[in-house]
Formats: C-alpha cells, structure tokens, sequence
C-alpha cells in the first residue's frame, strides 16, 4: 500500500498523521519537533487546540521543506461566510503559512454551507489546497453536498475499534470523500489498552494493542492520526507497515465494534 492516498483533487495526503488535540501549547513545539523527527508528515490540528502556533513554528524550524509536510487544520465556531473568510486568514496567520494543506470543519453547526462556500472560495485562491469536513455524520454529509461545488475531500470522525463507522465508510468510499480516523485509539476509552482481543492478535505478530488497533484502519483505507506525547509512542504508532492482519484477524476486529461513540458524542 502506498504511504499516501490522492484526494479527489489529486492531492496526496499521507495515510498515517500525528494528532495534537489536547497538547498544551507549551508542549506543542517540542512533541511536533519529535513527530517529524521519527518520520511524521501530516500534522493534525485545529482552531480550537490552542496550539496551531506552536505547530506552525515546529514545522518552520524543522528545515523540512515546506511541501513535504501536510498540514490540516479546522475552523470552530458556526461562523457565517465573511466570518469565515477572517478565520482563514487568522489561522495561515497562527501557521506561519502562505497556504493550508487542509482546512475541515470542525463540526456541522451553523450555516456550514456558507462556511463551506468561503472554504472553496479559498480553495480556488490557492490558500488552501483541500477542503473538508470533520464529524459529519450521513444526514449533514448529505446535506452538505446538495450545495457544494467541491465535493470535501475527507471527513474526519471518530473510528476505532468500538466505533468502526462502517455504514459512513461505503458512503463516503462512494462518494469520493477519504475516510480520516480521530481517536483511533479510542483515546483509551473502553479498556482499548487491555483489550484481550487486540492482545491477542498482537502476540501474533510482536506487535502491541495500539499497532494493531492502528493497524485495522490503515488496512482498511482509512487515514489515522494518533497523538502521543511520548516519541517512544510516536514511533511505536508508525511502526505498522511490516506485518499485515489476516482476514480472521480482521473478522474478529470487525466483531469489537459497538457502533456507538466512546464520548457521548454523535
Ligand atoms: N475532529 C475532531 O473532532 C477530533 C476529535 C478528537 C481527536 N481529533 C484528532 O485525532 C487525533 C487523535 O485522537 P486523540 O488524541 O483523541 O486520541 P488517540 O490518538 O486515539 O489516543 C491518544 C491517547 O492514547 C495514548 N497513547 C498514544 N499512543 C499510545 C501507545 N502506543 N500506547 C499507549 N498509549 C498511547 C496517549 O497518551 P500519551 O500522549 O501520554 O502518549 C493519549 O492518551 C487528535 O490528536 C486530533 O488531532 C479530532
């Protein structure tokens, strides 16, 4: 499998990110400064992490050239169209950027598609070279499509184990739209760390629950950003490629799902 996925606009994005929600931004510099250092080349960030500074200046520092690595962001708040125009400029601002490789929603509220319309308005000025959602479940993806000149080019929602979004993935396979995992560590949630089934697969292969748990999404297409502030952990977390899950492991993975948010969220 290739170590990107090419977006419906050609772009290509890598299958495997770093995540920093949670990250103080006193922190932020240092765990992003190590994520590029063990080999990460997507960052995930947002408005509302308080740390898009913090990750824009790792970045410039890291002497990586700026095209080599792909930054996402996400805009909060249920701003309307002008609103929405400032708040791209204020996050290229906070980056440290002359453009974002990726800017979602951050939730489907407010008028989304005039937040969306400012986006592709932004697209088409080369501020940003993808657009996207986060957390939009079927009805606002669909919703959303009914207006939108781009199709987005990836929804970010929460998938793991406990939640494997399987009905949204044929939907958003279909439609053109990468499938992105947030949490896909359950953050934890649910035992994720002593689970016996992940375990077991995991004394297969060496391999530890987080890798395996990582390591069904990845298989299965789906592009995963874990967040870890340990760089021991960061590499543990890219380090998937060289075994592979057979489909009896996949079948007994497949049977985890709960097919309900481990956060009370959607
Ligand atoms: N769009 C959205 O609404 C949304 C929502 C949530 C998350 N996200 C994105 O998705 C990213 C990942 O999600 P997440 O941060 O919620 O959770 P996650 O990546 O599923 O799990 C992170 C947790 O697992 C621990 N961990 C990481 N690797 C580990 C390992 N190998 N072994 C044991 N523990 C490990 C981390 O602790 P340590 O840090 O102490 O290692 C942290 O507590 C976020 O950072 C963010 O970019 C987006």
């Amino acid at each position: 499998m290739k170590s990107t996925v090419r977006l419906n606009n050609w772009i290509e994005m890598p299958r495997i990110g770093y995540g920093v929600y949670q990250i103080p931004p006193s922190i932020a510099e240092r765990c992003v400064s190590e994520a590029l250092s063990v080999g990460y080349r997507l960052v995930d960030t947002a408005q509302c992490y308080g740390n898009e500074r913090a990750t824009g200046k790792a970045i410039k520092v890291s002497g990586i050239p700026r095209n080599e690595v792909f930054v996402t962001t996400k805009l909060w708040g249920g701003r309307g169209y002008k609103d929405t125009v400032c708040s791209i400029d204020g996050s290229l601002k906070a980056l440290e950027m002359d453009y974002i490789d990726l800017l979602l929603i951050h939730e489907p509220t407010g008028d989304f598609h005039e937040i969306y319309r400012a986006m592709e308005e932004a697209n088409r000025a080369g501020k940003l070279r993808a657009v996207g959602v986060a957390n939009f479940l079927e009805r606002n993806y669909r919703d959303l499509l009914e207006t939108a000149e781009i199709v987005p080019a990836v929804n970010q929602i929460e998938t793991h184990v406990f939640r494997q979004q399987k009905g949204m993935r044929s939907l958003l396979a279909n439609s053109g739209t990468v499938h992105e995992s947030w949490s896909p560590l359950a953050c934890g949630q649910n035992g994720f760390f002593r689970n016996p089934v992940l375990k077991e697969i995991g004394e297969k292969y060496g391999k530890s629950h987080a890798q395996v748990g990582l390591r069904f999404l990845y298989q299965q297409g789906i592009v995963i950003i874990p967040k870890s502030t340990h760089i021991e952990r960061m590499k543990e977390n890219r380090d998937i490629l060289d075994f592979e899950l057979t489909q009896e492991d996949m079948d007994h993975l497949s049977a985890l799902d709960t097919d309900r948010s481990m956060f009370g969220w959607w």
